[in-house]
């Protein structure tokens, strides 16, 4: 019957990492302990104060459509959020709320790329952007950054990717999956290559707020002067753990937030009115319950690298933000297991530690950057500690074709 679908399917890939998530999901329903790495989502509580004000909100009624772009409210608590934090100014007309960062990111595509139009990606990627670009008719020109870069894009490799087609450059910093973080410095010199180059940016801050070593910068504040092209995306998701409550949110040129909006009106309407109260609450009061947390994760990363020093043939740096390590399993490949077969890429990995260590990660694959893996450690400190000595036991097992 796939006669049915339309060819804009075809655009959208099957993720590389379907077996191998499959696989893991058979072995939990077969009654394997599996323990999972791949969730990009903390396993910590929505704030109760924002738990709260939504269930308020359910109580007092705001249960009705909203405008498409978000409430009044709302929209003013995210314009006062990037004056104070961000120290960007933005009329209630160049903001949008939306269902997750996600949908935003898609709309903005949407509303802007005709076919031939490129999109520079840099690589490692978040899974979803090259499919958003191509679903939108645009075509993906992934930019490769390096290890040795601290995983960020180079002017020099910008400047090679830019041709007279690019309609956007993606950033995204902290980054998913490298944990990288762009410097004030860093930024402004990728701003000063677009600055002759009249191509759209797209900053994504999801993870502005999981910060462990560093300042978080973003390219409208640093480079005001390409503020008419640059749309800032954000949201809740990460930093107040409400990954569930699908709230996101953008700020840029009024042109491309009203283009954007007029095709939220007419596919999803607003966000949920419920979450839309509970964002106002989240952006409103102080975020005192992040220190704590922020902690929580930075020891808990400081102990997976802990850990992945002592895994033979695999390597790490430490990233100074979010709550993902990518690290390289390279040394890995030609690595005999003790049923005799031969590892060969990061998918084999991956495979082998499902298998044998019973734990779930992402092979770098799935992020266009063969050859590493990325480790999500945002579950409570007992399991990831227990993920951490099962993976050292099963490579243990390997016998490595150049021994560690
Ligand atoms: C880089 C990046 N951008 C955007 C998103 C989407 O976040 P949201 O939950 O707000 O849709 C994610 C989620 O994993 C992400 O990693």
């Amino acid at each position: 019957m796939t006669q049915y679908l339309a060819s804009r399917k075809a655009a959208v890939r099957p993720s590389p990492t379907i077996e191998l998530a499959l696989k893991l999901q058979q072995m939990k329903a077969e009654g394997h302990d599996i323990i999972s790495l791949g969730q990009g989502e903390l396993d910590f509580a929505t704030p109760e104060h924002i738990a709260e004000a939504g269930i308020a909100a359910i109580r007092g009624g705001q249960t009705k459509y909203t405008a498409s772009s978000g409430t009044p409210e709302l929209k003013a608590a995210i314009a006062a959020k990037f004056e104070r934090e961000n120290g960007l100014s933005y009329k209630p007309s160049q903001i949008i709320a939306g269902n997750g960062a996600k949908q935003l990111v898609f709309n903005a595509l949407m509303a802007t790329l005709d076919a031939g139009d490129e999109v520079i990606i840099p690589a490692p990627y978040w899974v979803s952007y090259p499919d958003m670009v191509s679903l939108a008719g645009g075509t993906p020109v992934i930019a490769p950054c390096t290890a040795a870069n601290g995983w960020k894009l180079t002017p020099e490799t910008l400047a090679a990717a830019l041709t007279p087609k690019t309609k956007w450059v993606l950033l995204n910093s902290p980054n998913n999956p490298t944990g990288a973080l762009y410097s004030e410095a860093d930024i402004a010199a990728l701003c000063k290559v677009l600055a002759d180059h009249h191509t759209l940016i797209m900053a994504d801050d999801i993870y502005e707020l999981v910060v462990h070593e560093g300042s978080f910068a973003t390219p409208a504040a640093v480079a005001p002067e390409l503020a008419d092209r640059i749309l800032t995306v954000n949201g809740v998701s990460k930093g107040y753990a409400m990954t569930g409550w699908r709230l996101g949110y953008a700020a840029g040129p009024e042109w491309l937030v009203r283009a954007m909006d007029i095709l939220q009106s007419q596919s999803t309407s607003n966000p949920s009115a419920i979450s839309q109260a509970a964002t106002v609450a989240a952006l409103t009061a102080p975020a005192d319950f992040l220190p704590e947390r922020n902690a929580r994760l930075k020891a808990r990363r400081d102990m997976v690298i802990a850990a992945i020093d002592k895994m033979p043939g695999i390597t790490c740096a430490t990233p100074p933000a979010s709550f993902y390590v990518f690290p390289d399993c390279t040394g890995l490949f030609g690595a005999r297991t003790p049923e005799g077969k031969v590892i060969e890429s990061d998918m084999d990995v991956a495979d082998f530690l499902l298998t044998e260590g019973r734990i779930g990660v992402v092979p770098g694959s799935a992020f266009g950057t063969p050859g590493y893996l990325r480790l999500a450690y945002a579950l409570d400190d007992a399991r990831l500690e227990e993920a951490m000595q099962r993976a050292i036991a099963a490579l243990e097992t390997l016998q490595l074709a150049v021994p560690a």
